[in-house]
């Protein structure tokens, strides 16, 4: 017979109850605000995949950074869309480029924000592959290494506070960290994408950075779906390079990963809850088919249940509002 001394049921009786055994908390203060930066002055363009995002000219961020303060939000990762591509994603670098600006604007604008720069070359490369590449077709490596170093000094000379390389290239957290330490910004930290997947979830986030590949895909730099230990190895190899925080993405489909992670490492762990999550969400709750503030919450607890310190969301904004009215 079953043991009925033993009745879970009894603390799950009222809500003062149910929030006294609750044993993970969504904050605001945990959340990343993704902005994607235009070059061209004077523009706030809707990112028709990615609903009540927008891609944003420098001077139109003042406004959003108040917004996203108001809410009790504190870090933004920004994304930047240049006038100009080539081969080699030399914008990415460049001082007067969409991120470093956005980077002085935000820092005048809002000297409380913590700024964290993705540090990548697809959204620069005509090619829209994340290295240069190599004379055989192939992603060059190495030769890449120096030229997201250089973007990310380009970002911490600007004032980023963080710096989150997503290549996937081998070593890019050693090239960044030495560029960086020898640029005089020893302070800046490196949060690094050390699993990140070649996902099919990726699909508006292309769209919204103008960075899809014009031929091929990934799979040559980011992981394969199928694997779990690997992940382990790239992140161990990033904690030896001088990374600062551990990244899983996507994040929905892959809490076991977090969850290794976690176990794994005593560092801050972030997970990325990527634009293909956010846009499921949004679409089935479009059609009434979800609650999407009763799925967003649930999805967001899920990740820190499986480890995640920090997620990055395009529900922060919207996540953020609802935990200020529960
Ligand atoms: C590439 C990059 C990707 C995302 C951010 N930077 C993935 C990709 O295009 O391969 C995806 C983020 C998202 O889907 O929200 N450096
Ligand atoms: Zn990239």
């Amino acid at each position: 017979m079953a043991d009925l001394a033993a009745r879970p049921r009894r603390l799950r009786r009222t809500p003062g109850l149910r929030d006294l055994v609750r044993e993970h908390a969504l904050r605001p203060g945990q959340l990343i605000h993704p902005l994607f930066i235009l070059a061209e002055d004077g523009l706030v363009r809707e990112i028709g995949s990615l609903a009540g995002h927008a891609q944003r000219s420098v001077d139109r961020l003042d406004d959003e950074a108040a917004t996203i303060e108001s809410l009790g939000l504190r870090t933004v990762l920004l994304f930047g869309l240049p006038a100009r591509k080539d081969a080699s994603g030399s914008a990415a670098w460049d001082p007067a480029g969409p991120v470093p600006r956005a980077i002085d604007r935000l820092r005048r604008a809002s000297p409380g924000l913590t700024i964290i720069a993705d540090v990548c070359l697809c959204e620069y490369t005509t090619h829209g592959h994340c290295g240069i590449p190599s004379s055989r077709g192939a992603v060059d490596n190495d030769a890449t290494l120096e030229l997201l170093a250089r973007a990310a000094v380009a970002y911490a000379d600007a004032g980023a506070d963080v710096v989150a390389p997503s290549a996937m290239m081998d070593g890019q957290v050693g090239a960044i960290r030495g560029a960086l330490d020898a640029a005089g910004h020893g302070d800046v930290a490196i949060l690094s994408y050390s699993a990140k997947y070649a996902s099919a979830y990726y699909g508006p986030f292309r769209e919204a950075a103008g960075s899809a590949p014009a031929t091929g895909d990934r799979r040559g730099y980011q992981m394969d779906p199928a694997n779990a230990r690997e992940a382990l190895r790239e992140a161990a190899l990033d904690v030896r390079e001088g990374a600062d925080m551990l990244m899983v993405k996507p994040a929905g489909g892959y809490l076991d990963v977090l969850r290794q992670m976690r176990d794994a490492f005593d560092m801050p762990i972030a997970a990325y809850q990527v634009s293909g999550e956010f846009a499921m969400i949004r679409a089935a709750a479009e059609r009434g088919w979800l609650d999407e503030r009763a799925a967003a919450l649930e999805s967001l607890t899920g990740i820190r249940r499986a480890g995640a310190d920090l997620i990055i969301t395009y529900f922060a904004k919207a996540a953020a509002g609802w935990l200020r009215d529960a």
